[in-house]
């Protein structure tokens, strides 16, 4: 212990004398809250600040506004303001317009208006003394400036002379959980949920507070808890006490609670034999559910619908429409103010994959644009960014052009089902910016989809932003620390579509890493080139993400999209790739948008490479506005991705000395892993092209590894060569595993000139066992671990395919390396191969 203490005294010691502060940051519970303490330097300019705080009025969110402005200064500048009740000294004042007017009649008027949640910052005397304020129309508008103000005080922003008002684009600005009530989450990647366990909702909502309290900081006014896939059982009766303890805790940071509800709910939860939407028992039983649900939760924020998807009961059970069903009970939610959201994810499941013309990507649209106009004004129509489903690249959403007479809502994927499960380092906002930023030119105008979703081109009442996030009770939220880098951007986004991807990169490092320049200009270009490099090497020119789309949605699985009804078809052959979605000869998809780019995507020569293969079916051979070859873009893409990834590595090294050790090493583990893992990526790409089309790489580089030993060319004692399905997820399609209980070993030879080298140790780590693995060299052992991580896998292939790298090793041609794999449980000890570097240490 004393030595411990010695150590950490003697590198704080050298620290200060290399001038170097280290950033205390751990990315953990506070997120982007952590208020770190400004440098003396910045810390000067706020020393003119009041020292004390007033609310105008009594109320749960002005409480929050308060205690939060106190605890920011307290951080930041190390300053105890005093919570006092009216203004009698320069004060930070908070209230909303009609209070504020009270206390200072002569006040002028805001520069703009402020609606629901905008706010106000101003810097005004009242009673002849100068005051800060922070005021709205709504308490919780004050919140939200709270908020903002405390932004511009850890960003170093100079607050001396206000007068800013801000608005939100949007009016709801939600977030959905797909929590299940036993305390699992769908798609979720950060451990349980932090509302449900054992079927009810947890004892303890600590975590559910602090989650609003950071919900609420980026300007999300809703939350649903529960999984689109929903369990009836969350609008029972007997469920609705603890409904209201959730929405107890939400309150105080504005956020309304909503939930997912079953459209069979009046079946299932053995009301009724019918959940028929126009069967007027049924009208008459949502009627009373609703009215129960506001009784215990008057402030309730409404309902999601998934229904008629993906083996969800709906409407058409009935012959009815979405509109039906939405409406009868939307009408029940609007008495009471409350909003139903009715999402878009329509589809067929068993389409026939042999049928030329049928297309998945048309199903949003063919099911909503006729109901153009019926829903009733309390509908949101929440339709996903693309037409499938949640791809790292994917053209918009037709749809969003194409309902005039609806609110329409734009739905984002936070947790990152298909970009890596927050394993890999995916910055979202990139790609939502595209996609909001994509003009649709309706009626030829300018309108891009940020515009569209919030009601703005079509004047509809409401407008919305949701993001499913599926945070976890892992302390950062979202497991990666920084994977919150999207939770944050999505709120920013909901609230200011114009803000740049760059600018919400920094502010998140900014406030979470604090002002060491070096650290937020890294972690910023880290963020912004992650979502490319993810695209690069999964996904090549708008053919979608190409995982194993059957089951895990993490690695590698190309055709496991192909062949089956699920409509996520990319249409490679040993001739060419791409799904014709072309009104001439294709599904005709492209007609659903508006003409501009109806006739953007329709010829071949105008669509963007990026999502050619989205439109088109084209040879391997065909030529890219670039010049390229579309097989050489797609060896060339993988590769350039898999370097990328390697390249975040030695970014993130080259700040180690400025992080915490537990940051440093958090973060490093996991962009080591996907570095590894986009080589995985990129090889099982690579290959299957490479086999499929017969046209090799021009720079020779895939199926070429002569830095590689495959693990079944090594001397085997106990291990056994296993055939890896699909054979591309394996280099040479093959691995081995451990045949007895007890140890393995497979050894080689290393044919190099002597000298110092990486050994990257390629092997599988199911989540079914616990294999220990050593390596030697000659009689020496120079690593051992044990393959205990989680991925998404039950036996070797391209979501446990893993990598080990043991640093800096002397070799001579004439040494053993062995590698000893002792098995447990159903993991096997799987090796796959080895691979020699030049090491660069
Ligand atoms: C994806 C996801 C499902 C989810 C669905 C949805 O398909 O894999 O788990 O239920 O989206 O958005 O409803």
């Amino acid at each position: 212990m004393i030595r411990r203490f010695q150590i950490a005294i003697l590198s704080i010691l050298l620290l200060a004398s290399l001038g170097v502060e280290p950033v205390h940051a751990e990315a953990g519970e506070d997120a982007w809250l952590r208020y770190a303490p400004l440098e003396r330097v910045e810390r000067a300019q706020y020393e003119s600040l009041p020292t004390s705080v007033v609310v105008l009025a009594d109320s749960v969110v002005l409480k929050s506004a308060q205690e939060e402005v106190i605890r920011g200064v307290k951080g930041m500048l190390d300053e105890a303001l005093l919570s006092r009740k009216g203004v009698e000294a320069r004060s930070i004042v908070l209230g909303t317009l009609t209070s504020l007017r009270a206390a200072a009649p002569g006040l002028p008027p805001p520069p703009d208006t402020l609606g629901t949640d905008g706010f106000w910052l101003l810097t005004g005397k009242i009673r002849g003394l100068d005051c800060l304020i922070v005021t709205s129309d709504t308490d919780r508008g004050v919140l939200y400036g709270v908020f903002a103000l405390l932004r511009k005080v850890a960003r170093g922003e100079d607050i001396a002379l206000l007068n800013e008002v801000q608005q939100p684009s949007a009016a709801l600005r939600w977030v959905d959980q797909w929590d299940n009530l036993n305390g699992t989450i769908e798609r979720g990647y950060a451990g349980a949920s932090i509302f449900f366990e054992k079927e009810s909702v947890r004892g303890d909502l600590t975590r559910a507070g602090e989650y609003a309290r950071l919900l609420a900081s980026i300007g999300v006014n809703g939350c649903s808890i529960n999984n689109v896939n929903a369990d009836p059982r969350i609008i029972d009766d007997k469920f609705l006490p603890q409904l209201a303890r959730v929405a107890d805790v939400f309150r105080s940071w504005g956020i309304q609670l909503a939930v997912s509800v079953d459209l069979g709910s009046p079946q299932v939860l053995r009301s009724l034999n019918t959940f028929d939407p126009l069967d007027p028992r049924v009208i008459a039983w949502w009627r009373t559910k609703v009215d129960k649900i506001y009784q215990q939760i008057p402030d309730f924020g409404g309902f999601v619908v998934k229904a008629d998807s993906e083996g969800r009961s709906g409407p058409s059970s009935y012959g009815r429409t979405p509109a039906d069903a939405a409406n009868v009970i939307a009408r029940a939610l609007k008495a009471h103010g409350g909003v139903l959201f009715y999402r878009a994810f329509v589809y067929d499941h068993h389409l026939d994959w042999r049928n030329p013309k049928n297309d998945r990507a048309r199903a949003a649209y063919d099911i909503f644009h006729p109901l153009d106009g019926k829903f009733t004004d309390n509908v949101v129509v929440q339709i996903k960014y693309g037409p499938i489903d949640f791809q790292a690249r994917e053209p918009v959403s037709p749809l969003f052009a194409g309902m005039r007479n609806v609110n329409q809502g734009i739905e984002f994927q936070i947790t990152q089902e298909y970009t890596g499960q927050q394993r890999h380092l995916c910055f979202l906002p990139t790609m939502w910016k595209e996609v909001l930023d994509f003009d649709l030119h309706v009626n030829g105008d300018h309108t891009p989809v940020r515009d569209l979703v919030v009601g703005k081109v079509f004047h509809r009442p409401a407008g919305a932003f949701v993001g499913v996030a599926n945070v976890g009770m892992n302390p950062n939220w979202l497991g990666h620390p920084l994977a919150l880098a999207n939770l944050y951007g999505f709120g920013r986004l909901a609230w200011n579509p114009n803000l740049s991807a760059a600018t919400i990169a920094q502010e998140w490092a900014r406030l979470t890493f604090g002002d060491d320049s070096v650290v937020v200009n890294t972690v910023t270009a880290m963020l912004l080139a992650s979502w490319h490099t993810y695209e690069n090497y999964t996904g090549p020119l708008g053919a979608q993400t190409l995982t194993d789309i059957l089951g895990s949605h993490y690695g590698p699985g190309i055709e496991s999209s192909e062949r089956n009804g699920w409509g996520q078809w990319h249409r490679a052959d040993n001739q060419g790739i791409g799904m014709d979605r072309t009104a001439a000869t294709g599904t005709g998809f492209v007609a659903q948008y508006p003409p501009a780019i109806r006739d953007l995507y329709e010829s071949v020569q105008t669509t963007p490479d990026e999502l050619l293969l989205f439109f088109h079916h084209v040879p391997y051979t065909y030529r890219l506005h670039s010049g390229k070859t579309v097989i050489q873009y797609i060896y060339d893409s993988h590769y350039e991705g898999a370097d990328q990834a390697a390249e975040f590595v030695r970014q993130w090294q080259s700040i180690k000395h400025r992080l915490s050790d537990h940051l440093y090493t958090d973060v490093l583990t996991r962009i080591d892993y996907q570095a590894g893992h986009a080589i995985v990526w990129r090889d099982a790409i690579c290959n299957w092209f490479l086999r499929t089309s017969g046209i090799p790489d021009e720079k020779h580089r895939v199926g070429n590894h002569p830095e590689r030993i495959e693990a079944e060319a090594m001397q085997l004692k106990g291990y056994a060569v296993v055939e890896v399905t699909p054979w591309e997820n394996a280099s040479g399609g093959k691995g081995i595993a451990c045949a007895k209980n007890s140890t393995c070993t497979a050894s080689f030879h290393s044919d190099r000139p002597a000298g110092t080298y990486d050994i990257d140790v390629q092997y599988f780590d199911q989540n079914n066992g616990e294999s220990k693995f050593r390596v030697f060299v000659n009689d020496l052992k120079v690593d051992e671990w044990v393959a205990n991580d989680h991925l998404p896998a039950t036996k070797p292939g391209g979501d446990s395919s893993t990598r080990r790298r043991v640093s800096a090793l002397a070799l001579r041609p004439e040494d053993e390396i062995r590698i000893e794999g002792t098995p447990s449980g159903d993991e096997r000890a799987p090796l796959d191969y080895v691979e020699l570097h030049a090491s660069t240490k």
